[in-house]
């Protein structure tokens, strides 16, 4: 029974809206940072039930979570010989949709675990191509490191996949500033496609991206910390622009998020090479090279409502583990 992980990842560079919804295609490029501290593990074992089972932290997952996986497994099971329905055992190192995109881990994990359990081969850009119609953002976490999303342009969405960005200067961490809330309340899916539909500003924004990608990309090559905070603190501000304009708007920061917003600046301000970004929840999550991940976490205490602040450093993509699922045991 094959034991896999993956890791989350953190957009640099944000997706935010679809050219395709069935198949999951993103209308524009991303680039991301996979993190090692935000870990799933996920086993697939096949089975001869009539439906597929799927564990969460050991207790059976709610049905639509079940179904989700289960659309997935057909996915696999459509591409090789065996039909067999599975039992998938699956444990996060953190907090499950808590807008720490868990979604990217669990599905770069059941990607590379499913297809083993059914015989079906993919190499990475194959296993990106699967992860990215679980979650857009999953297509990245089969990467470690920094990863380059290719919106792509093909109908079938075989040019919509995820590969490593190489070549930057900057070794970056990041420290996570996790706010005391519970589910977000408007899931992506949902709310990429009500902004898509009424935002007045959703055509600017996907076409500002490929400038940003650039821009983020010289950046890194080049070493200039500068440079990139200001891209990345552009591509999440211009998202959530987007987004809250979006008919009824969608506000996902929280009273936290703009304190932390608000430190990150300072921090800069006193010399500190940091910057932030937020996805669709209320944590900030600050870049910044990891020997200062210390001092950056420090200037992040001091919220009552900042549960918890984690520090970690880049991640490697999926891979097979030796061991059973720690917690994955029913
Ligand atoms: O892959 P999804 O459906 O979880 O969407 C991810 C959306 C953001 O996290 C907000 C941005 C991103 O690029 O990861």
């Amino acid at each position: 029974m094959p034991n896999v992980s993956a890791r989350a990842n953190i957009a640099l560079i944000k997706y935010w809206g679809k050219r395709d919804s069935d198949l999951n295609l993103p209308a524009a490029g991303s680039l991301s940072l996979t993190l090692e501290a935000l870990e799933t593990q996920t086993s697939v074992e096949l089975n001869e039930a009539e439906a597929d089972l799927f564990f969460l932290h050991g207790e059976p997952a709610d049905a639509n979570a079940t179904a989700r996986v289960s659309r997935f497994l057909d996915l696999i099971r459509a591409r090789g010989s065996r039909r067999e329905r599975a039992i998938v055992k699956s444990s996060n190192s953190f907090p499950t949709a808590a807008g720490l995109a868990s979604s990217a881990s669990a599905f770069a994990a059941l990607a590379k675990a499913a297809c083993v359990a059914y015989e079906v081969e993919a190499d990475d850009r194959e296993l990106s191509i699967l992860a990215r119609q679980g979650s857009g953002s999953a297509a990245r976490s089969v990467f470690g490191g920094f990863a380059r999303m290719h919106a792509g342009h093909q109908p079938n969405g075989n040019d919509a996949f995820a590969e490593p960005f190489e070549g930057s200067k900057l070794t970056l961490g990041a420290v996570i500033a996790v706010a005391r809330t519970g589910a977000k309340a408007v899931g992506s899916t949902e709310g990429m496609e009500r902004t898509r539909e009424t935002s007045p500003y959703h055509d600017a924004w996907i076409h500002q991206v490929d400038a940003d990608l650039e821009e983020c990309q010289l950046a890194l090559r080049e070493g200039d910390f500068d440079r990139l905070a200001r891209v990345v603190e552009g591509s999440c501000l211009a998202m959530h622009a987007n987004a809250m304009a979006a008919r009824p708007g969608l506000i996902y920061l929280g009273a936290p998020t703009l304190w932390a917003i608000d430190r990150v600046r300072q921090l800069r301000a006193q010399g500190l090479p940091v910057c932030f970004t937020i996805d669709a929840g209320p944590h900030l999550v600050a870049f910044t090279p990891l020997a200062s991940m210390g001092a950056v976490a420090d200037g992040l205490k001091g919220h009552p409502d900042v549960a918890e602040i984690m520090t970690t450093g880049p991640g490697v993509g999926a891979r097979i583990e030796a061991n059973p699922p720690a917690g994955a045991s029913q």
